[in-house]
C-alpha cells in the first residue's frame, strides 16, 4: 500500500522567521497529539530562505520531510539567480514542486523546461511533485483532458526510472487554486485517472503503480478533505492557503 501524502505549499506568503514559527507550531501539535495521528508523509515546502533552518525543526519528527518550491535543471554553473537541485539535495531536501501553475503563469515556465527539471531531480535522487491542471478557459472549452494529458506526457517524456526513484503528480485545476471552493471530488478523481493512464503510457506499469502517487490540490480544507480522501485514485493532497493556519492544517492531518 502506498503512503498517504500531505504537501504544504507555503508559496511566498511568509518571511523566513514567520515560516519557522509556523513550522514550530505545527511540530508542537504533532508532538502533543502523537496517538491520534494517522500514518502519512508530510512534506513541508517553505521558501528557499527557510529550508536549512526548517531542517533543524523537523529533525525529530519522523513523518516530516522538506520540499523546495522549484529548482533549476543544471547542477551548477553560470545561471544567475537559479537554485541547484544538487545543492538542495545536499542540504537535506527530498522533494521539489515543479510546474506549479503560478510559475507557468507568471514566469512563463513551459512544459519542456519542466521536463528538464524533472530529469535533474531524478538524477539527484530528489522526488519531483509535478503540478498539472487546466485554466478556467481550457475547462470552459472542454480542453481539460487534453491539457492535463499534454502537461503530464511532456513532463514525463524520456525519463529513465528504476525502483530507487519516485514521482508525485498533483492535479491542480488552476481556476480553483486559492478560491476557497474546490472542484467536485468526482471531477478530481476522473482527472487523476486520466493523469495516471497518461503516466502508464509514458513509463513502465510497475513503476507507475508502485512508485508514483497522485495528489489533488486546489482549495482543500478541513471541511472538504474527507470527500476527496474517499476517491480511489487520490493518494493525498497539495494544500496552499489552509496549510498556513496550523490548527486548520492539523485538522486536515487528523481527517486523512
Ligand atoms: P490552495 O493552493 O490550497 O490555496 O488552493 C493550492 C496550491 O496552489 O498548491
Amino acid at each position: 500500500m502506498k503512503n498517504k501524502i500531505l504537501v504544504a505549499n507555503w508559496k511566498m506568503n511568509l518571511s523566513p522567521d514567520e515560516e519557522i514559527s509556523l513550522l514550530k507550531e505545527v511540530a508542537n501539535l504533532f508532538k502533543n497529539n502523537k496517538k491520534n495521528i494517522p500514518d502519512l508523509e508530510i512534506i513541508i515546502c517553505p521558501s528557499f530562505l527557510a529550508l536549512k533552518q526548517a531542517k533543524e525543526v523537523i529533525k525529530e519528527l519522523p513523518n516530516f520531510h522538506l520540499g523546495a518550491q522549484n529548482c533549476f535543471w543544471e547542477d551548477k554553473g553560470a545561471y544567475t539567480g537559479e537554485i541547484s537541485p544538487l545543492y538542495l539535495k545536499q542540504i537535506g531536501i527530498e522533494f521539489i514542486i515543479l510546474g506549479h501553475s503560478e510559475r507557468r503563469t507568471y514566469l512563463g515556465e513551459a512544459n519542456e523546461m519542466i521536463n528538464k527539471k524533472v530529469r535533474a531531480c531524478l538524477k539527484n535522487d530528489l522526488c519531483p511533485i509535478i503540478c498539472v491542471g487546466e485554466t478556467f478557459e481550457e475547462q470552459q472549452e472542454g480542453k481539460r483532458d487534453y491539457t492535463i494529458m499534454h502537461q503530464t506526457s511532456t513532463a514525463l517524456e524520456g525519463l529513465q526510472v528504476d525502483e530507487s526513484k519516485r514521482i508525485l503528480i498533483a492535479y491542480e485545476p488552476v481556476w480553483v487554486i486559492g478560491r476557497g471552493k474546490a472542484v467536485e471530488p468526482e471531477q478530481a478523481e476522473y482527472a487523476n485517472r486520466v493523469i495516471q493512464q497518461t503516466a502508464i503510457d509514458c513509463l513502465p506499469l510497475d513503476f507507475v503503480k508502485q512508485k508514483m502517487s497522485f495528489l489533488y490540490g486546489g482549495s482543500i480544507d478541513e471541511e472538504n478533505v474527507v470527500s476527496f480522501k474517499e476517491q480511489k485514485t487520490i493518494d493525498g493532497f497539495l494544500v496552499g492557503g489552509a496549510s498556513l493556519n496550523p490548527k486548520e492544517f492539523f485538522g486536515i492531518v487528523l481527517k486523512m
